[in-house]
């Protein structure tokens, strides 16, 4: 793998999308495709130094996501127009042109395994040109494959003989070039046919006229599915997903209903955890061992503990849930929020940017924002802090052992000490100490016979 450098053809318009989003910045599942095939190079032990992202057409857009995914190391060239794949390979010339091989990837290829990369990577040998090629099932626009003795060449589909065009042979569009001979057919690409563009897969045919050795290594098709329009781009996320999927299934999670299950590429689950139906699980999310995620769950860069319980029907965003928490059903977490150990957020529950002490418990329809409890509270149902006044974000503190009874709003900043209570029905202004009760409510008044001088309360419904 000496003197080796990748290069990535991402600035094709994508024009059988239909779509202002560059093709490659399409997502499958949470990520975008050109990260699927960036994830490969980099696992097939590339180093970032040596991948170059070709980017053109929404290049801004896919230059800035680059930038911030990935290592600065990573390479970002410019293909200013968009001319064929032959012209961007040409385009990228002085990146590649300071090594011995270089494999040029498309950037549509997300399916394409590391395992697989590194095969080919440490098999082509010394031919000038070796490219993967697949049997399609249905080799729609495919170039094919049209194999000499000792040659390869590809038609492309849209300038092939009805005889080419029944051959299942296609190219993948990935292909090792020894430099060399590379920069001997590069500029002698035209383009006369019938895309008008400089195509790649010409080279081939230009290196077998100059006696040079080019040929082809079948891999499997599950991994080699170009992606030019939003059907392909579905039938991908279907086959990415179902191998995220089976890698959790046999590291021992247990999901009834996969098929109605997402979960992200970058998600890290346990053994012993159970996914019920229709969980969708997205970013950087950790579930650890014998935790429990509810049907209808959605989580977004959670955190959680081992032997958690999510009931149902909970929506968990940028926060943590500790060992033994409990959540749902009807419950949101969100910003930054955490249910630490043996702690409860229950029905119709929002948190956000809240810490909810051990063994703590908020069991019904409350909102705590900006919050902070110790161990052992109870917040009353119906409870919530009034943490913003217009401008700001305020914060409550609620002490260890605390005691809130039900309906209490806490007009923050406000604070409880360790073991106070509040009464229930109370607005609380201000702060509790130790071990007393707030209360902050009008007094009740019985108004005596009310009923009686209210008489039309009493006439049956209809009577006038
Ligand atoms: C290409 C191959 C075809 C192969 C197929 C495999 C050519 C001419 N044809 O066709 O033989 O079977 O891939 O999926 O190469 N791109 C640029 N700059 C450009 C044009 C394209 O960077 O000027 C990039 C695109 O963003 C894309 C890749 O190159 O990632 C391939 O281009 P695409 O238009 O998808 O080629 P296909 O028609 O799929
Ligand atoms: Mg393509």
């Amino acid at each position: 793998m000496n003197n080796l450098c990748v290069l990535i053809m991402a600035a094709g318009k994508g024009t059988r999308m239909k779509s202002v989003v560059p093709k490659v910045l399409q997502p499958i599942l949470d990520r975008p495709v050109i990260d699927y095939v960036l994830k490969s190079v980099f696992e097939a032990g590339i180093n970032p130094e040596n991948v170059g992202v070709l980017v053109g057409s929404g290049g801004e857009l896919v230059e800035e996501h680059l930038r911030k995914t990935f290592p600065e190391e990573l390479n970002v060239l410019w293909q200013h127009e968009q001319l064929g794949t032959g012209h961007a390979v040409k385009s990228a010339r002085n990146f590649w042109q300071r090594y011995d091989d270089l494999i040029v990837l498309n950037g549509d290829l997300p399916l394409i395994k590391p395992e697989s990369l590194k095969n080919f990577i440490n098999g082509f040998g010394s031919d000038d040109c070796t490219v993967i090629s697949f049997n399609a099932e249905d080799p729609k626009q495919y170039g094919r494959i049209i194999r000499n003795e000792n040659s390869v060449k590809i038609v492309e589909a849209k300038d092939a003989s009805d005889e080419e065009l029944k051959i299942r042979e296609v190219n993948a569009g990935c292909y090792a070039f020894k430099v060399k001979s590379l920069e001997k057919v590069i500029d002698l690409i035209k383009n006369e046919n019938a895309q008008k563009e400089y195509y790649l897969p010409d080279a081939l045919f230009l290196m077998n006229e100059k006696g040079m050795r080019t040929g082809a290594f079948i891999f499997p098709e599950s991994e080699m599915q170009g992606i030019n329009n939003h059907a392909e781009l579905a039938e991908a996320t279907r086959v990415m997903r179902e191998r995220i999927l089976l890698q959790w299934l046999d590291a021992g999670v247990r999901m009834p209903s996969p098929e109605t299950v997402y979960i992200s590429p970058d998600a890290k689950l346990s053994k012993g955890v159970v996914i019920m139906p229709n969980v969708q699980i997205w970013g950087k999310s950790e579930i650890g061992e014998n935790s429990y995620i509810g049907s209808g769950s959605i989580l977004t860069n959670a955190k959680i503990g081992e032997n958690v319980q999510i009931i149902a029907y909970a929506v968990i965003e940028n926060s943590e849930l500790k060992n033994n928490s409990k959540a749902g059903p009807f419950c949101y977490i969100r910003e930054n929020s955490c249910l630490e150990e043996k702690s409860f957020a229950g029905k119709f529950v929002e948190l956000k940017n809240s810490k909810i002490g051990e063994n703590s418990k908020v069991p019904h329809l409350s909102y705590m924002g900006d919050a902070t409890l110790g161990h052992d509270v109870n917040i009353g149902a119906g409870s919530i802090t009034c943490n913003y006044d217009g401008e700001h974000k305020n914060k409550t503190f609620i002490g260890n052992n605390c005691f809130v009874g039900s309906d209490t709003m806490f007009v923050a900043p406000v604070e409880l000490a360790d073991g106070a209570a509040t009464a229930a029905g109370s607005v609380i202004t201000q702060a509790v100490p130790e071990n007393s009760l707030g209360v902050g409510r009008a007094r009740q008044t019985n108004i005596k016979n009310w009923s009686l001088l209210h008489n039309h309360l009493k006439k049956p419904k209809g009577e006038k």
